[in-house]
């Protein structure tokens, strides 16, 4: 890449002024932009005060750009030093651009070069007569037709040094020129004899009409299997919208999970740890529906079927959790075997402490083992996580059945302010086992 500086003072015009050929399409370029935005109209403005001055930018052009779209001028300084298109000092009436880049110089285009130097001299050098100079630049982009060069606005490629020297002299004698290949062929097809294989089918189209039926083939099986997808999905709600629906009241705060007594009185209370039984007799029980409630137990019961398979399965884990454990082990060693204690307040906030009795399946009994966790507020136990759920369960020696009561999510109902249907039963004091 060369060095880019303004031309020397010498030949530096002092002024330059858009011709009123040129002002009306420059004021065009100008109004495409919106208002504060004119500065992006910079690069055609420069290259019309290009066109304008022959094909070079004096100082005094890339100034009246620069008060016309009100910029500092070194702004625009920066962008006519920039791009190579713009010229900076004066060249010949036919400017070349020789591309010297790799497969142009493997083509030959060092022996163009040397026709350059030995017609012109040295680059950037106008030749005697103002015909003629020339540049040495990168890639232009048509290295199939190597070597190449640019001649103002236009390409000549497939260049020999006679083919070249033959151009320049038509050129400076102002004849008509061929642009593009010098070596007769058309554009950029094989030269000469083919020297590769070329499959017939990339002429007749064939080529494309089998992508066509590939890409064709490839969207009916994506609309299949999208279409396949819908009707699953339909098919599984035809389904669900077929199963009886489950009373509200039923679904929310229906009876607890858990043994009823032997006797099958309705002395048993909402939390009745002897009803529930220990660790152990709730893993054993795994596996096994969950017994119905006594009447007024008001505890929710899993009524539904995937809550209670999952429930089912937390049995199941920590039962697997507890089995390693000695018979003698307390309660808080089974807990810490398979959940973590979740943290407690020292006192309830404020001295007054939620009334967790609201919450199906915590009775008086199980309140006051929460409380004594520093358990005090719904939005605690709503706040649990599983490991905390079963480190809990387990303590309160009923695992699984926290989930199965869906504590948790009772919890976060009452801790927003809203009521259950079993909180409103407990508020309206027809839950026996929840009176204070
Ligand atoms: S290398 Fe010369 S045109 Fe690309």
């Amino acid at each position: 890449m060369s060095v880019r500086r303004l031309a020397a003072e010498s030949v530096q015009p002092t002024t330059f002024a858009f011709t009123a050929e040129s002002i009306g399409w420059v004021n065009e370029q100008i109004a495409k932009y919106p208002a504060g935005r004119q500065a992006s109209a910079v690069i055609p403005l420069l290259w019309k005060a290009q066109e304008q001055n022959q094909y070079w930018l004096p100082k005094a052009a890339i100034e009246h750009v620069a008060d016309m779209l009100n910029m500092p001028y070194m702004r625009v300084l920066e962008v006519a030093t920039f791009y190579t298109m713009f010229n900076l000092e004066p060249v010949g009436k036919y400017f070349i651009q020789l591309c010297g880049t790799t497969p142009c110089r493997l083509r030959g285009a060092g022996d163009i070069i040397s026709v350059c130097e030995s017609r012109i001299g040295e680059q950037r050098h106008v030749s005697a007569d103002g015909n003629f100079s020339w540049l040495e630049v990168e890639c232009l982009g048509a290295c199939c037709n190597a070597p190449m060069v640019q001649i103002n606005n236009d390409y000549y490629e497939d260049l020999t040094p006679e083919n070249f020297n033959a151009l320049l002299d038509d050129l400076a004698a102002g004849k008509p020129v061929k642009v593009g290949p010098q070596n007769g062929r058309n554009a950029s097809e094989p030269e000469g004899d083919v020297k590769t294989l070329i499959d017939p089918k990339l002429f007749d189209g064939s080529v494309i009409d089998s992508w066509k039926a590939t890409f064709e083939e490839r969207k009916r099986k994506a609309d299949e299997a999208k279409a396949a997808a819908v009707a699953a999905a339909k098919a599984a709600e035809d389904a669900k919208a077929s199963e009886p629906a489950k009373p509200a009241e039923q679904a929310k705060d229906a009876a607890p999970a858990r043994p009823v007594p032997s006797d099958g009185k309705s002395g048993a209370t909402q939390d009745t740890p002897a009803a529930t039984g220990t660790a152990g007799q709730a893993a054993a029980n795994a596996g096994q529906p969950a017994p119905s409630a006594s009447k007024d137990e008001a505890v929710a019961p899993a009524a539904d079927p995937a809550k209670e398979e999952a429930a089912k399965a937390e049995e199941r884990i920590i039962a697997a959790k507890l089995a390693s454990l000695p018979k003698t082990a307390s309660a808080t060693e089974k807990a810490d075997a398979v959940g973590s204690k979740p943290a407690g307040l020292a006192a309830p906030r404020a001295g007054k402490a939620d009334d967790l009795k609201r919450i199906g399946g915590i009775g008086k009994v199980n309140e006051g083992k929460l409380n004594l966790l520093g358990v005090f507020h719904f939005d605690q136990i709503a706040g649990w996580s599983l490991e905390e759920i079963r480190w809990v369960g387990t303590y309160l020696a009923f695992p699984g059945r926290i989930d199965r009561e869906d504590w948790v999510g009772q919890a976060k109902t009452l801790a927003s302010g809203s009521d259950t249907a079993f909180s409103k039963r407990v508020d309206q004091g027809s839950v026996p086992s929840s009176k204070a």
